[in-house]
């Protein structure tokens, strides 16, 4: 990951990324030569992956356990239908790399963010012990059926994405067919970019775009509240197809972890807000100190007072 985050943070990268006809004035890794080494040590390592979940499966049962045997099971059918190519292990490497480029980082670099903005908002840490506090409690890991009830959480994720605003520029598209959009003629081939920055840092629907302040979400009632043009994960057809994934990890990595620390700076101070100007908005190093909230005395989980 971290070479990943490095190539794709270099200049002549992203020069080539935005474009693309005039990269080849500038010195340097090419893209194309850039992912070579990084696609072959991942390309074996699926490889392997790919041997061993072979031989752990039952490829006869109906329950799969992940992607891969899903993958595989469908593999089998093909091959007994006499199609061989379609579902083939080179394209099931080629899925996992996809999968793991997209949602690795995406997701990491979220994560990084809002422990960012929870540092320097400590206002905003209080709020979300208090609600742990009340819906969760000190003895048990959060799950996914707690997240309606830990609406202040969901408004500080939601309010991360908004800030974040994780992929500024957003994917390179092109019509596959002549269109009108808003009385625009389109023709075929052009290319396109929804710009989910527009709308996500709008003035009249998020004002003050680039202050952190979750209490946007929430409505006078202290309820969640749904606001559709919140688009961190883009629109239409080609919107990422990890996001429920990404939604899932998300909350669960950070209540758990606000749950079970306060977090506070360490001597280093803040880490800093900048963000790169890069394809996705990396984050600068965050190093701080974390207090466990309960101890466990005699078996049992108390507030800890030294916190
Ligand atoms: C916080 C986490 C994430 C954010 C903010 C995010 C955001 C995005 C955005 C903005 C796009 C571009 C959509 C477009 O072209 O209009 C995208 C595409 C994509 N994402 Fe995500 N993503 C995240 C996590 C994930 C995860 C966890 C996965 C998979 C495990 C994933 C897989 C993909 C894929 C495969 C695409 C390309 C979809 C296509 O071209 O049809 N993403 N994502």
């Amino acid at each position: 990951m971290e070479y990943q985050e490095k190539f794709f943070t270099t200049f002549r990268t992203n020069f080539q990324i935005f474009v693309p006809q005039l990269a080849w004035l500038i010195p340097g890794k090419t893209l194309e030569e850039g992912l070579v080494d990084w696609k072959t040590d991942f390309f074996d390592f699926f490889h392997k992956q790919i041997k061993a979940h072979r031989e752990k499966i039952d490829l006869d049962s109906d329950e799969s356990q992940d992607y891969a045997e899903a993958y595989l099971k469908e593999q089998k059918r093909r091959i007994k239908d006499g199609d061989k190519e379609t579902f083939s292990d080179k394209q099931l490497s080629n899925m996992c790399l996809d999968l793991w480029f997209a949602g690795l980082s995406t997701t990491s670099i979220t994560l990084t963010w809002t422990i960012t903005y929870i540092l320097h908002n400590p206002d905003v840490q209080k709020k979300l012990h208090e609600e742990l506090d009340r819906v969760v409690g000190n003895n048990r890991l959060i799950s996914t059926s707690d997240k309606p009830e830990l609406q202040y959480m969901n408004a500080v994720i939601n309010e991360s994405h908004q800030c974040v605003n994780l992929v500024p520029v957003n994917l390179f598209h092109c019509t596959s067919r002549d269109t009108v959009l808003n009385g625009y003629q389109v023709p075929k081939d052009t290319g396109v970019i929804a710009q989910i920055s527009t709308v996500m840092l709008d003035e009249e629907v998020f004002p003050d775009p680039y202050k952190f302040n979750p209490d946007r979400f929430i409505d006078e009632n202290g309820k969640l509240k749904k606001v559709e043009v919140l688009c961190p994960f883009s629109v239409g057809k080609r919107q990422c197809l990890g996001e429920g994934l990404a939604s899932m990890e998300l909350f669960l990595l950070v209540a758990n972890f606000v749950n079970r620390y306060k977090i506070k700076p360490y001597v280093h101070g803040l880490p800093s807000l900048d963000k790169s100007k890069n394809v996705t908005v990396v984050p600068r190093k965050v190093v701080a100190k974390l207090i466990r909230r309960h101890v466990q005395i005699d078996g049992l989980f108390v507030k800890n007072y030294f916190e």
